[in-house]
């Protein structure tokens, strides 16, 4: 088994490597996984865009996708993992989850960029109704201002759980 991930601006790699030292596993990029694991085992990592797993179908066209995590910067819950495994059809027999990640506005550029914060200011309104965060809400909160992060090892507990 190995992981391969997709991240655009740091965090998923960061959950990458992470995942790596907890499961003692080598972790490639996509695009850059030696050739001698085509059509091999693997954790898939990739950032969320738009509500799809950036780099998933594309992975699992070269390898055995066994494991799947999406990292965005949504708080995480139950539907947001199953919706993943519906909108990007992943089979029943690989374990999906979701891992929140982190967002920095100043790595991204033009569309992204402007995208984003229009997105961002929706989101923190949404949040912003609400009596109550969770720290997860609260952490998303935080990115729509501009950058935050909430990559630890504890938001892998479920996959590393799954490979054990
Ligand atoms: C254009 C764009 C679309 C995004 N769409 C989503 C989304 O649908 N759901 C989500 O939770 N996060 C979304 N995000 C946030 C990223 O998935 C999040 O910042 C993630 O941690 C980025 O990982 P990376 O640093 O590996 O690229 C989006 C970010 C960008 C720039």
């Amino acid at each position: 088994m190995i992981i391969v991930y997709k991240s655009n601006t740091g965090f998923t790699q960061e959950y990458a490597k992470l995942l790596s030292r907890e499961l003692g596993l080598p972790s490639y990029e996509l695009g850059r996984v030696p050739a001698c694991h085509k059509g091999g085992e693997v954790i898939y990592l990739g950032w969320l865009f738009a509500g799809t797993i950036v780099g998933y179908k594309r992975c699992a066209k070269l390898y055995n996708v066994r494991c799947c995590v999406g990292v965005g910067m949504s708080p995480p819950s139950v539907e947001l993992a199953e919706g993943l495994r519906a909108t990007m059809k992943i089979p029943a027999g690989v374990g999906v989850f979701y891992a929140q990640g982190g967002f920095d506005i100043n790595k991204l550029r033009g569309a992204m960029k402007l995208i984003m914060k229009v997105k961002n200011k929706e989101i923190a309104a949404r949040l912003n109704a609400k009596a109550e965060l969770s720290e997860a809400e609260r952490l998303t909160l935080e990115m729509t201002k501009g950058a935050a992060s909430a990559v630890c090892r504890e938001n892998l507990a479920e996959v590393v759980a799954w490979y054990r």
